[in-house]
């Protein structure tokens, strides 16, 4: 008797495993294009690096944008649609607008792929290929991809309003954004390290410089010289001041010294008890590499529309 409850336990354990795996992204699979289109990995590598020598800030740029697609509604391309007269897509979102790169270095990475093999890679695969291959080129981890996303024939720029998180969030807040994606604490403050590369406008670090307590008081004045109280809104300043095209953990050293760029960036490590995490990464590149890599391939896996669901759009900015 007691066996055979032990067997129905298990039992039930794999169904509820299953149906979760299928929910979330075990559809895809890292050989998807093998067979469909051999090239893809090599097509996408070559584009992000071009794009990288041309301009360096382009790496970060890209690995945003698969950030700012993941948070709303799922991995599914829809932060690449235009906005046309008929239709809102998330492109002007308040995190988006003015903001959010990369647009040009997908399309035409996506020209290549429709030269090579028209209508079979989704704009999201290649969102999240970049996004991958930008990190690793600029001196950090690389990890697997599982592909097989397809291409939402939708956007919601309301609720990227909401979703994707604010500067102006504290840590308990920045934990929730994260946990309602399906991203614990831990990945939440390795994918924060993505700011070890990348600029921020004046206007996303101004109420840190002026109002914020726990700042570095040099580090406050000299981004003030360049960051008035009004005005100059898109100057540009970097998120890691020491090494802002390298990826490595000195955005968490930085944090240890009080000389986070953004609010959100230095409640990390204001007293909470995250702040164990930001030592730990601060002190062991392998740790954070490690568990930056795991969080990367859970936010590239949510939500994602595979089998009948989506598209292969033809043209990243417009459904077919
Ligand atoms: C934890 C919550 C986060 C907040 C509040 C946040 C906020 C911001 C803000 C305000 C900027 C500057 C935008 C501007 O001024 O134009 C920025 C830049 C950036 N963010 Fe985040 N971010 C967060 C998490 C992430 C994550 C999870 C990633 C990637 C996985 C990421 C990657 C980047 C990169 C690479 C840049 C620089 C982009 C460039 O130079 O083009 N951020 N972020
Ligand atoms: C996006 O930015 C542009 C240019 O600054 C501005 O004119 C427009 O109103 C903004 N869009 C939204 C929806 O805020
Ligand atoms: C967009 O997101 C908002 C906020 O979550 C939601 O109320 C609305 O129903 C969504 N719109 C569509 C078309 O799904
Ligand atoms: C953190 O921010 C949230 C949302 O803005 C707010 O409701 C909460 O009171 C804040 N918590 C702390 C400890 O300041
Ligand atoms: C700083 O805080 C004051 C008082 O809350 C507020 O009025 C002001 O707008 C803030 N400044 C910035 C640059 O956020
Ligand atoms: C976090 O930083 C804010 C702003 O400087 C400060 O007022 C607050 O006391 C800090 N919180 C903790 C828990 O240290
Ligand atoms: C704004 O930026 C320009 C160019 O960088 C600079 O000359 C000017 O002094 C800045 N304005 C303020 C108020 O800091």
């Amino acid at each position: 008797m007691a066996t055979r409850n032990v067997l129905c336990f298990f039992i039930v354990v794999v169904l509820l495993a299953t149906s979760v795996v299928t929910t979330t992204g075990r559809k895809l699979s890292a050989t998807y294009y093998h067979s469909k289109c051999p090239k893809v990995s090599a097509i996408v590598r070559d584009g992000v690096a071009k794009a990288i020598k041309k301009e360096t800030r382009m790496g970060a740029s890209l690995l945003r944008l698969h950030f700012h697609d993941c948070f709303v509604n799922g991995c599914d391309a829809s932060i690449l649609l235009d906005d046309t007269p008929n239709f809102v897509g998330e492109k002007t979102a308040g995190p988006n607008n003015n903001s959010v790169r990369g647009f040009e270095v997908i399309d035409h990475i996506k020209a290549k792929l429709e030269k090579a093999c028209p209508k079979v890679v989704s704009c999201a695969d290649i969102v999240a290929l970049a996004a991958r291959d930008s990190v690793h080129y600029l001196g950090g981890p690389s990890w697997k991809v599982r592909l097989g996303r397809r291409d939402s024939t939708t956007a919601n720029r309301s609720l990227a309003n909401i979703i994707i998180p604010p500067f102006t969030s504290n840590v308990s807040a920045l934990i929730t954004s994260f946990a309602a994606q399906g991203l614990s604490v831990r990945n939440m403050v390795a994918l924060s390290g993505s700011h070890t590369v990348g600029l921020a406008r004046c206007s996303s670090f101004r109420g840190r410089i002026y109002n914020d307590s726990n700042i570095d008081a040099s580090f406050a004045h000299k981004l003030q010289m360049k960051c008035p109280k009004s005005g100059n809104d898109s100057v540009l300043q970097r998120l890691d001041i020491q090494t802002p095209t390298f990826f490595d953990n000195s955005y968490y050293k930085k944090l240890l010294q009080k000389k986070g760029l953004l609010h959100s960036d230095q409640e990390l490590f204001n007293g909470s008890s995250v702040d164990s995490l930001v030592k730990k990464y601060a002190r062991d590149t392998a740790a954070f590499f490690h568990d930056f890599a795991r969080a990367m391939i859970k936010m590239s896996e949510i939500k994602p529309l595979t089998g009948s669901n989506g598209e292969i759009r033809k043209n990243c900015r417009k459904m077919n």
